[in-house]
C-alpha cells in the first residue's frame, strides 16, 4: 500500500465533523465534489455581508416559500444566459439545491412503483432517490448516455401496455455523471420531441454546464422544449459552493405556484433563505464570470493530469472519452477485467475508485467500469492516483505492470 504523500493530498475541511467528506483518503477519486482550494469563501463572505446589509432582519426571517424574489431573478438570468433559455423568476422555485429538487419533484410527480426512465448509466444517488420514493428506474436505450427517440418510444409503449405509470424521465445531457459525454443539439430535440409526442415529463438535471472546457455546450433541454413538459433542475453546488444549498427549478408558472402552497414551504419558508440572497448579489456580480473562467481552467488542468496518468491503462484493453466538461471519467474495462479487481487492486496502490455497478440502473450491470473524478485533488496527486489506477488496471488484465 503506497502511503499518501501528504503533499499532495487534498487538503481536510478542517474541523471533524463539519464537512460530509471531512480529511483526506489518500487519493480518493471516488467523490464528485469541489476541489477544496476552489471553493470560493472570500465571495461568499463579501455577498453575505451585502445581503445582510442590504434586506437587515428581512433576510434572517422566514424566507418566501418559492425563494427570494432577487434570488429568482438572478437564477432566472443566469440559467437563461447559459442555457440559451427565455425564462424569468415567474418560472423559477428556488431549492436547497439539486438534491431536493430532485426530491421535491418525486413527491410532486410520482406515485407508487411509478417508472422514471433514466439512461442506461446515471447519477448514483438520484437512482436511489427515486427508489426511496417508490419510482422504479426504468434504463433505456442500448447506449449508456444517449437514448434515441425510437428507443424512448419503444420502452414507454412497453410499460404502458404492461400497465405502468411512468412519472417523468430523468436525463443528464451535458457533462452526463458518470460518463462524462455530452449530447449533441440533434439528438436533444429528439428526445425532447419523442417525450413530448409520448406525454412524458422530462426532469433535466444540469449541473455541470458552466464547468466546460472547450465550447459552450448545445442549448439545455428546458430552452428547447416549453418548460412544464421539460422541468430543469440547477444548483450553484459545482460552481459556487454545495454548502450554500442553492439551487432552483426551471418548471413554468404553474409548477413554481403548485410547489409554493406545499405544506413544507408554508410551515418553514424557503429553503435556502440567507443562501439564495447571498447568491443573488454574488451571481450579479462581476466576480461570478471571473470565478467560472478560474474554475474551468483549474478543472481542466485536473483533467488533463488524470487522464495523463491513466494512458498505460489503453495497453490493458481499458477505454475511456475525454469529457469536455464537468467531473469524471468512465473508464470502461476490456478483455474480461472486472470492476471489482480493479476497486481492489487500486486500493493497494493507493487510489480509491468508484465501482461502476451503483452507477447502472439496472441490477448486475457495471462489472467491467468504474468512475474516476477529477474534482477534488490537486493536479499532483491526481497524477500520481491515475498511475496507480493505470497499475491496478493493467496488472487486473494479467499483463504485469512494471513495478
Ligand atoms: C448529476 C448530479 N445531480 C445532482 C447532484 C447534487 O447536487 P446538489 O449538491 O445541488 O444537491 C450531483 C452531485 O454530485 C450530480 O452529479
Amino acid at each position: 500500500m503506497i502511503t499518501p504523500d501528504p503533499r499532495t493530498a487534498c487538503p481536510s475541511g478542517g474541523t471533524p465533523g463539519i464537512a460530509q467528506v471531512e480529511s483526506d483518503d489518500g487519493l480518493d477519486l471516488r467523490v464528485g465534489q469541489p476541489a477544496p482550494a476552489l471553493l470560493p469563501t472570500d465571495l461568499v463572505a463579501r455577498h453575505q455581508a451585502v445581503a445582510l446589509d442590504r434586506y437587515g432582519p428581512a433576510a434572517l426571517a422566514y424566507g418566501a416559500n418559492a425563494g427570494p424574489l432577487p434570488a429568482r431573478e438572478a437564477l432566472a438570468a443566469w440559467t437563461a444566459g447559459a442555457e440559451d433559455g427565455h425564462w424569468t423568476a415567474r418560472d423559477v422555485f428556488v431549492t436547497a439545491g439539486a438534491s431536493h429538487a430532485l426530491a421535491l419533484l418525486c413527491e410532486e410527480l410520482g406515485t407508487p412503483d411509478a417508472r422514471v426512465l433514466v439512461q442506461r448509466a446515471s447519477y448514483s444517488v438520484a437512482l436511489d432517490l427515486f427508489r426511496r420514493h417508490r419510482l422504479r428506474p426504468l434504463p433505456v436505450g442500448a447506449d449508456d448516455c444517449v437514448p434515441t427517440a425510437a428507443e424512448l418510444t419503444a420502452s414507454v409503449r412497453a410499460a404502458r401496455r404492461a400497465g405502468e405509470r411512468i412519472a417523468f424521465a430523468y436525463l443528464q445531457p451535458t457533462f452526463h455523471n458518470p460518463t462524462g459525454r455530452t449530447w449533441t443539439t440533434a439528438q436533444r430535440q429528439a428526445v425532447v420531441e419523442a417525450c413530448a409526442d409520448l406525454g412524458v415529463t422530462v426532469v433535466e438535471d444540469d449541473p455541470y454546464r458552466e464547468v466546460h472546457f472547450g465550447d459552450r455546450p448545445p442549448p439545455s433541454l428546458a430552452a428547447l422544449g416549453p418548460l412544464g413538459p421539460v422541468i430543469g433542475v440547477r444548483t450553484l453546488s459545482k460552481v459556487l459552493a454545495p454548502g450554500l444549498r442553492v439551487g432552483c427549478v426551471v418548471g413554468g408558472a404553474a409548477l413554481r405556484a403548485r410547489l409554493e402552497r406545499a405544506p413544507l414551504f408554508a410551515s418553514g419558508g424557503g429553503m435556502a433563505h440567507i443562501g439564495a440572497l447571498t447568491a443573488a448579489s454574488l451571481l450579479a456580480s462581476p466576480a461570478f464570470p471571473a470565478h467560472l473562467r478560474h474554475l474551468r481552467v483549474a478543472y481542466r488542468e485536473r483533467r488533463d493530469a488524470l487522464l495523463g496518468a491513466l494512458a498505460p491503462a489503453a495497453g490493458a484493453g481499458a477505454r475511456w472519452e475525454r469529457p469536455d466538461g464537468g467531473f469524471f471519467v468512465w473508464l470502461r474495462l476490456g478483455g474480461g477485467v472486472l470492476a471489482d479487481t480493479v476497486e481492489k487492486l487500486s486500493v493497494r496502490y493507493g487510489a480509491q475508485v468508484l465501482h461502476g455497478a451503483p452507477c447502472r440502473a439496472r441490477l448486475g450491470d457495471g462489472r467491467q467500469a468504474v468512475r474516476v473524478s477529477y474534482s477534488m485533488h490537486p493536479v499532483p496527486a491526481l497524477t500520481t492516483a491515475g498511475q496507480a489506477l493505470a497499475r491496478a488496471v493493467t496488472e487486473a488484465s494479467g499483463r504485469n505492470p512494471s513495478r
